[in-house]
């Protein structure tokens, strides 16, 4: 039997997965509509990463007889000024994912629930993993410069990303 207090930070975190899903959806229509479409299908594929983070935290709810009590979702941003700009959110935005998870991990470590301190270990090694990967887009964005050619290229490179 999981605390209100757990149960509760679990449904938020439901939230905030499906929330990163919808403004990953976002980004990706907005990297189609400018012609970048390994950028688009790269972020495409990670909001349905996204949406199973969220759907693995629900079968942990069910497992345990807690109610998932979902809130609304925020509108997520569309507009994007350029491809850098949508990276470095990204990053910026798995940053604050992190933040939270380790919140909750600190939350069951410090009431004993050990068995959602153990569940919550795969998330804290994924947000290790989002971070390094994110981080390391963002960086070669940067690298490469913003020529037409330049971004061609690393719009491929992140296309070969996809599904990771
Ligand atoms: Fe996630």
């Amino acid at each position: 039997m999981l605390s209100k207090e757990v149960i509760k930070k679990l449904n938020e975190q439901v939230v905030k997965e499906m929330s990163a899903s919808n403004l990953y959806l976002n980004m990706s229509s907005w990297c189609y509509t400018h012609r970048y479409d390994g950028a688009g299908l790269f972020l495409f594929e990670h909001a349905k990463e996204e949406n199973s983070h969220a759907t693995k935290l629900i079968t942990y709810l069910n497992e345990t007889d807690s109610l998932l009590t979902l809130d609304k979702i925020d509108k997520p941003e569309s507009n994007f000024k350029s491809l850098l700009d949508v990276f470095e959110r990204t990053y910026e935005h798995e940053l604050k994912v992190t933040k939270s998870i380790n919140e909750l991990v600190e939350l069951a470590f410090t009431t004993k629930d050990y068995s959602t301190f153990n569940f919550l270990q795969w998330y804290v090694a994924e947000q290790h993993e989002e971070e390094t990967l994110f981080r390391g887009i963002k960086d070669k964005i940067k690298l490469a410069g913003d020529s037409d050619t330049s971004l061609y290229l690393i719009d491929q490179y992140i296309k070969g990303l996809a599904g990771q």
